[in-house]
């Protein structure tokens, strides 16, 4: 079994994202034996924005089709997902091998690998919030995931920037979560 790992915050150390990422990878691994993990850091090592060129290097879609897990942090920039993780979404969106159009329109060819995607924002986004209505992460990733046949799996701490203790407290009921998740 093949793991692929992403991360995609600027924050290093401090990141929220990247915490979750690593507790997720280390539990799917202690689950499973005999498994190989690709790593890729798209912030210290960013793709360049999508050209008609950057289709030939096939290097980010063929280790996702090869991954049976992908493991993604996505933290919330500007309401969406960082313009790093945009560019990997665009080498691994491609007509002909994750999806075609068919008789009955769209068809997702991706099917078939585990998904876990977690998310850090700094307000709070879920339920009734207020600021709903401007949640485009984890929308944008699970329509983008479900076009190419995979519905992924979320794991969410938010709220992070409203204060320390509500931090921890975000970051622990998700790091919890990340147990039940791997499982
Ligand atoms: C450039 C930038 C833009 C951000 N934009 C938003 C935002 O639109 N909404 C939000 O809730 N938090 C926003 N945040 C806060 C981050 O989502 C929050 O710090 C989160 O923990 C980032 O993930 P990380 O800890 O893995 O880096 C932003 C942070 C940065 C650095």
């Amino acid at each position: 079994m093949t793991i692929l790992h992403i991360d995609s915050s600027i924050n290093g150390e401090n990141s929220a994202s990247r915490q979750l990422t690593k507790s997720i990878v280390g539990r799917v691994r202690r689950s499973n034996w005999g498994e190989q993990v690709v790593y890729r850091d798209l912030a210290a090592d960013p793709l360049a924005h999508l050209t008609l060129d950057a289709f030939a290097d096939t290097t980010a879609i063929d280790e996702f089709l090869a991954a049976d897990v992908v493991v993604i942090g996505a933290p919330m920039y500007n309401f969406t997902l960082p313009t790093q993780l945009k560019a990997w979404i665009d080498r691994i969106v491609v007509a002909g091998k994750t999806f075609q159009y068919g008789a009955n329109g769209p068809e997702g060819l991706a099917g078939g690998k585990r998904v876990i995607i977690a998310v850090a924002r700094g307000n709070v986004y879920s339920g009734e919030a207020p600021a709903a209505a401007l949640e485009h992460l984890e929308t944008y990733l699970r329509g983008v995931f479900n076009f190419i046949g995979v519905e992924p799996e979320f794991v969410v701490a938010e709220g992070l920037g409203i204060s320390p203790e509500q931090r921890e407290q975000s970051l622990e009921l998700a790091l919890g979560e990340t147990v039940r998740l791997a499982a």
